[in-house]
């Protein structure tokens, strides 16, 4: 990976402002988690174009291949209710009960697959923050980066 795509930060503290906003709010959705079966709350949020936060966490079912994403809940809700306002930043944490995580949350690869095509059709690049209960945080500066030779419409037009 070219470092040039990725900048790190030591703590929530040394973060810009912009920034600080959108991890804390990924925080906050960990508290709506319903992660029963897994005991792994994962919390996400969205920072829109237009300055607005949306929250999405994991929600989870007795059915285990139904539970949803905290990433892709969060995406369907901005989706749903501001279709065309651009997602600038998405940031996705985790936190359980039974272990301190210390290192950044990696987004699923399903979710990199959605992340990808949510930020192709906007058009404008998405960051993705990922970051544990303490430790460091990384940006990465686009969707894409979270997932070379991806599958996308490309091969589908005619
Ligand atoms: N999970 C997420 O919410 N996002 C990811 O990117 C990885 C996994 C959830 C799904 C399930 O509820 C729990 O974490 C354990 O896999």
């Amino acid at each position: 990976m070219d470092n040039t795509n990725v900048k790190i930060y030591s703590s929530d503290d040394t973060l810009p402002m912009e920034l600080a906003a959108v991890v804390a709010t990924a925080r906050e959705a960990l508290n709506d988690a319903y992660a029963p079966y897994s005991n792994f709350l994962v919390g996400a949020a969205a920072l829109l174009e237009n300055g607005l936060l949306v929250k999405g966490s994991n929600f989870e079912n007795a059915s285990y291949p139904l539970c949803l994403c905290a990433e892709r809940v969060a995406l369907a809700s901005v989706h749903s209710q501001y279709p065309s306002i651009a997602v600038r930043v998405m940031a996705v944490t985790a936190k359980n009960p039974k272990q301190k995580i210390t290192e950044p949350v990696a987004p699923c690869g399903a979710c990199r697959q959605v992340l990808l095509e949510f930020e192709q059709k906007q058009g404008v690049p998405m960051q993705v923050v990922m970051f544990g209960e303490t430790g460091k945080i990384i940006v990465y500066e686009s969707a894409a980066h979270l997932l070379p030779m991806a599958f996308d419409h490309s091969f589908l037009s005619d």
